[in-house]
């Protein structure tokens, strides 16, 4: 049974069954990759999800946008190393398949739903908040209960009956408008988020019938986001108000911290090149260079638009959907607003685009390979999609974005995410241990880390010693329970640590992706427990359907 639980794919196997496809055209140069990566990367995170990062963590919000970065450049070196061994598409999948065998490969694919179709829900609802308010831009107004989840007007009713409406932000008085205007069914009030249905339903129908993205076209949206963010940054500079920086960092560190779901949101999608292997003049070359090249700049952007938008207006205000147009409705620029929030839709339907492209693609492969039924891997004989897998990944965002708030589909992206990014960058150190890194063309830079694993846990220590006697104190004042409770996922963090400092150092382990590893998982130790409780409930069910079907369809059956 562990034979077969763990059993490997080898790299030769790999590009061999690749190759039984037609054998795709080697076309796209470092541009090329970079206007892809950014057509994953920007869309909701900037688009929605920074404007509540910032009314939690105010202006310093900026400076987590570079922490994460780091965090994402260490794995982009592992991705790009992997897909210059493993040049064929199916991302982490795949590579989880080479160096943990099937057992991870299918926890792998199982948690890229929720980087691929989860996070589509997100910017299905980030599509709607801008749509809406572009609608009312035009003077076309939605009724408020049917665009948005039902959680945001509940919770506007009950802070109202406890607190009045003098506690009520602008976002939970249109929540408190919906809750009262709805249609009821008995006493429950009926509200939903058609817009961001509908645009998902249109979407999984463009991508059905094969109309992809061109590169060209893609080249047109990607000019298109990135014009509107610079149009942000430079139209809002002149409304910035410098007194607003002050206080840098008013709900201190945890503040920050409680925001990195949505911060890591708005970088996820980097990975995603990397399925572009087969189709690269020089993969080894240029795939690094691009993944870096789109982390770069969009650090840069995203710093940039974080210090306008809480420059414009107080941090307090930001608790918005479309913080990018709110701020400039808020300083009386209505023209501004509207062109903001009309070029946002294009903007944010291409990132819709790629996802809606990528999941059913990762289960065609999945189903290739035997672990999912059949039926994934079906292509449509006129529109050469995988048109089961296409129509599943459309019910899998368009019902939940109809019901469900934002933030929790966030968070369950970000656990699911940081997870797989962990497992890759893990296995860059198997990888180096089995001798297959002499095989890849592109090799994360090896510093020995024999020593300095162990030596950054004990200098980390001293600092908190030294530095951080309250944290401490914190700690040991805390009954056990608390502990458990609180900071177990800490625990998780120190102790891997630990075993890495002893490992590395009796394998020599390479100092870069182990600091990815480090930083991975000390961010999704900020997650809160919450997330991580449903993160295994996610991979329970993963399990239990692993064990169903692909365990016994497994295409490696008949070798084991
Ligand atoms: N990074 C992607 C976005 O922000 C997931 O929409």
């Amino acid at each position: 049974m562990i034979n077969k639980l763990f059993r490997k794919k080898s790299v030769d196997q790999i590009i061999a069954d690749a190759q039984e496809g037609t054998g795709l055209a080697k076309v796209l140069g470092v541009r090329d990759l970079v206007s892809l990566g950014i057509a994953a990367i920007v869309g909701a995170g900037i688009f929605s999800t920074i404007g509540l990062a910032s009314y939690e963590g105010g202006p310093a919000i900026s400076l987590l946008f570079v922490f994460v970065a780091f965090a994402c450049v260490f794995t982009a070196l592992a991705y790009a190393q992997f897909a210059s061994t493993v040049p064929v598409s199916g991302s982490a999948y795949t590579y989880a398949y080479v160096a943990f065998g099937e057992l991870f490969a299918w926890i792998i694919g199982w948690a890229l739903v929720l980087e691929y179709a989860v996070s589509n829900t997100v910017v299905a609802i980030s599509w709607s908040q801008y749509f809406v308010s572009m609608l009312e831009g035009f003077g076309i107004n939605i009724p408020k209960w049917l665009a948005m989840a039902p959680g945001y007007a509940i919770d506007a009713h009950e802070k109202f009956l406890s607190a009045g409406m003098t506690a009520l932000s602008a976002s939970d008085k249109v929540g408190l408008h919906a809750y009262l205007s709805a249609p009821r069914v008995g006493d429950v009030p009926i509200i939903f988020d058609l817009p961001a249905g509908l645009i998902t339903v249109l979407v999984t129908w463009l991508v059905y019938v094969g109309i992809k993205e061109s590169q060209r076209a893609s080249n047109i949206m990607v000019a298109v986001k990135i014009g509107i963010i610079l149009l942000v940054i430079a139209g809002g500079m002149f409304f910035v108000k410098p007194e607003n920086w002050t206080p840098f960092m008013p709900n201190g560190v945890p503040g920050v911290m409680g925001s990195v779901a949505a911060v890591f949101f708005a970088f996820i999608g980097f990975d995603s090149i990397s399925t572009t292997a087969e189709e690269c003049k020089n993969p080894q070359r240029d795939l690094p260079r691009a993944m870096i090249l789109c982390l770069v700049i969009c650090t840069v952007l995203y710093v940039a638009i974080t210090l306008v938008l809480t420059g414009m207006v107080n941090y307090t205000e930001l608790n918005v959907k479309d913080p990018l147009a709110f701020v400039f409705k808020y300083v009386g620029f209505d023209r501004m607003a509207g062109i903001v929030s009309i070029t946002s839709v294009v903007a944010i339907t291409s990132a819709l685009v790629v996802y809606q492209l990528a999941q059913p693609r990762i289960w065609m492969t999945m189903s290739r390979d035997g672990l999912l039924w059949k039926k994934f891997a079906r292509v449509h004989p006129k529109y050469r999609t995988p048109s089961f897998a296409t129509i599943v990944t459309g019910v899998v965002v368009a019902v939940p974005s109809l019901f469900f708030k934002m933030d929790f589909f966030v968070d369950l992206t970000s656990v699911g995410t940081f997870f797989a990014f962990i497992l890759v960058c893990a296995g860059v150190l198997y990888m180096d241990y089995a001798g297959l890194s002499a095989k890849s063309k592109f090799r994360v830079p090896y510093i020995n880390g024999k020593y300095l694993i162990g030596l950054g846990f004990i200098a980390a220590w001293v600092i908190l010693y030294r530095y951080g006697q309250d944290t401490l104190k914190e700690w040991i004042e805390l009954p056990w329970l608390e502990i458990i409770e609180h900071k177990s996922l800490l625990v998780v963090f120190w102790l891997a640590w630990l075993i890495l400092a002893v490992m590395g150092f009796k394998y020599r382990f390479s100092l870069l992706p182990v600091t990815g590893i480090l930083i991975n998982l000390y961010l999704m130790s900020q997650l809160g427990a919450s997330n991580w409780i449903i993160f295994l409930i996610w991979l329970a069910i993963g399990l239990v359907l692993y064990f169903m079907y692909g365990y016994k369809h497994s295409r490696l059956n008949k070798d084991v």
